[in-house]
């Protein structure tokens, strides 16, 4: 298959996936006690973790392409860490003992290392990753309006989302000029796909646990 039938292919089956896994972040009645504040803090392990990853895979990609375009996605997302740290601090939050990483690398994290080539990459991290962020940033933000906080909800619609937006461009440039052959597309498939199942577990397992819905991505 060309790359340009390729990648949308591979869009058109992600969107499927996406729909189900956004209506499930919005699906039911939030309980009363969930938080603006507590789902920004989840948000700024989510942004760390992106920014980490985008750094981890800066140093290996070989790609000049690539390579830059993970460093201005370590860039954006270390940014987006402190614009929410800044909303937080707003919002009455004291984060001086707050530690992101406290609880290790997430499922989705874990994953996301594990891939190997840009190809894969770009599918998983980039194009589908970046894609989720998008959705759950959306669920969020009306989450957040609900609440009467239409400065956060800005925050995500007007600053984060285009960022987001722009890294999913970014995995599907990547993904039309080198996810040049079956083998490649395969792998690439793979890992999206993976990406899905891994954040809509993640999702699941919150909500049981936590009864956190509704959270926002990277
Ligand atoms: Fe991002
Ligand atoms: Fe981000």
């Amino acid at each position: 298959m060309d790359p340009e039938a390729f990648v949308a292919q591979l869009d058109a089956e992600n969107r499927a996936l996406l729909e189900k896994l956004g209506a499930k972040s919005q699906a039911g009645e939030a309980p009363g006690s969930l938080s603006v504040k507590q789902l920004l803090k989840l948000a700024l392990r989510n942004e760390l973790e992106a920014s980490e990853l985008a750094a981890l895979w800066m140093a290996d990609t070989k790609e000049l392409d690539a390579k830059l375009a993970l460093a201005r996605q370590c860039g954006d997302e270390a940014k987006h860490y402190r614009w929410i740290e800044e909303r937080l601090r707003a919002l009455g939050e004291d984060l001086s003992s707050f530690d992101p990483a406290a609880q290790g690398d997430s499922p989705l994290l874990k994953h996301l290392k594990g891939l190997k080539g840009t190809v894969e990459r770009a599918a998983a991290g980039q194009f589908t990753r970046e894609a989720i962020a998008v959705v759950r940033n959306d669920v969020f933000a009306r989450f957040c309006e609900e609440k009467g906080d239409a400065e956060t909800a800005s925050l995500y619609r007007d600053k984060i989302q285009p960022d987001e937006q722009h890294h999913h461009e970014l995995g599907r440039k990547l993904l039309l000029r080198y996810a040049t052959s079956d083998e490649l597309q395969a792998k690439a498939r793979a890992a999206a796909r993976r990406t899905l199942e891994v954040a809509e577990e993640v999702q699941e397992m919150a909500r049981m646990k936590m009864g956190v819905c509704r959270a926002p991505g990277c």
